[in-house]
């Protein structure tokens, strides 16, 4: 090549959730049983969606105009809906025309980053969801910015950190915060959000909340929408009905944009995201279609606190397990699907191993566990031992060793199983 053809941050994709899929495949073809606790797709897991969404999306499959563009921003009665409702909780307020829908957050992610100034730099939590990190970091060409959440604080930032990270670096331009959040289940109660917000505010940053989890919360979580406590800050928050209806094989999530005119700079780039979205025609029509129905629906508030109540008991169930076991720390989530286990300093040093399903799953681990970091070999020998697939938190763009399993198995016996396989692997390991 005469030229180099590569992208500066092409180095920055990676995607553990997903990379682990390939060693565990060539585990199971020599024969090893495979639970997947790596990726967070609820229906995958066995969770049924509802019969009453069903027959919504039975009525709209029989509607000719489901089968026609949008426009570009997204089915306009669907954006007025989505307005509505973030009136509603007070705080900011928008029209259907802050709203912009992407074909799955995913998508919205690229585009958010990807029509960023490659100098401006957008700082996130680590440990952190590895689309948004990863994003972040191919834009600029660089590893991606990050303030620490402090585990010794149930997850929450280190707000000090974050304000010294903004404070010597002009170069940071956005504070991206993800709430709930995945991978670590801590939820941001006002007071809380407040106090970030106004760290954008002094340093006149723009907020990206990734709102993905709203409405998955649980265990005394008192949650709190970005819009509410933004005022006059530029930001925007993602959401998306992947997890929440849920749909994930949907592809469709949107942004809600707040106080575009404040601030041109801020308005310019929101224009571009919809120019650059212009260039595709629009996203995808029939699932956007079924939110003023789904959504609007009376049984829809039952449908969510249903959920919350299950994924909360899960969340203890998990906790129940796995806490008090020597050289790791859990901490109790209070949203989203995931379930997060920290290992101590310290813990994971020396050789350590677990005995492998069979020998040639064996002799695949012992070729895999040199060279890779100490979460992730023991992320590789509990597959190998037990078939239970996690993602190590240090995929998470975080130098915390630990791992990450999900609160999604339907099966009761089968997730107790999960849990106190984990549990007993990690007292051998760790022994
Ligand atoms: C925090 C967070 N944001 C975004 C997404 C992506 O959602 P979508 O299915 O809309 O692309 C996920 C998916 O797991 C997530 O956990």
């Amino acid at each position: 090549m005469r030229r180099s053809i590569v992208h500066e941050g092409a180095g920055q994709l990676t995607y553990e959730i997903r990379e682990i899929v390939a060693v565990a495949k060539k585990m199971e073809a020599v024969g090893l049983s495979v639970t997947w606790e790596n990726i967070g797709d609820p229906i995958q897991k066995g969770e049924s969606f509802p019969s009453w969404m069903k027959e919504i999306l039975a009525d709209l499959v029989a509607e000719d105009a489901s089968y026609a563009y949008s426009d570009t921003q997204g089915i306009r009665p669907t954006r007025q809906f989505l307005a509505d409702l973030v009136n509603a909780r007070g705080g900011c307020q928008i029209t259907g025309d802050d709203i912009l829908f992407f074909n799955g957050l995913g998508d919205a992610v690229a585009k958010v980053f990807g029509f960023l100034r490659r100098e401006a730099r957008v700082i996130g939590p680590s440990p952190a969801y590895s689309t948004l990190s990863s994003a972040e970091a191919a834009h600029s060409g660089y590893d991606h910015l990050t303030y620490r959440l402090d585990p010794s604080r149930s997850w929450l930032p280190d707000l000090d950190d974050l304000e010294a990270k903004v404070k010597y670096n002009d170069a940071v331009a956005g504070l991206l915060l993800i709430n709930p959040d995945n991978p670590t289940g801590v939820v941001y109660e006002r007071d809380f959000l407040e106090r970030m917000v106004d760290i954008a505010r002094r340093y006149g940053l723009f907020v990206i909340a990734d709102e993905t989890y709203a409405n998955i919360t649980y265990n005394g979580a008192k949650p709190c929408s970005l819009s509410q406590v933004l005022g006059g800050v530029p930001g925007l928050s993602l959401r998306s009905i992947s997890k929440e209806y849920p749909w994930p094989g949907a592809r469709c999530g949107w942004i809600e944009v707040f106080n575009k005119n404040e601030n041109p700079e801020f308005r310019r780039y929101i224009d571009s995201l919809l120019a650059a979205k212009r260039l595709e025609v629009c996203s995808t029509s029939l699932p956007q279609l079924t939110i003023p129905r789904i959504m609007g629906d009376p049984r829809y508030p039952a449908h969510l606190e249903r959920r919350r109540e299950l994924f909360g008991s899960r969340a203890r169930q998990a906790f129940a397990a796995l806490d008090g076991i020597p050289g790791v720390k859990v901490i109790l989530p209070q949203g989203a699907l995931y379930f997060t286990v920290l290992f101590e300093p310290g813990a994971l040093d020396g050789d350590r191993s677990l005995p492998p399903a069979n020998a040639e799953v064996g002799a695949l681990v012992s070729g895999l566990v040199d060279r890779v970091a100490p979460d992730k070999r023991f992320v590789y020998h509990l597959l190998a031992s037990t078939g239970i697939c996690t993602v190590p938190l240090t995929g998470f763009c975080s130098d915390l060793p630990g791992f990450r399993m999900t609160l999604l198995e339907t099966d009761d016996a089968k997730r107790e199983w999960i849990f106190q396989t984990v549990a007993q692997a990690l007292r051998t390991y760790l022994s």
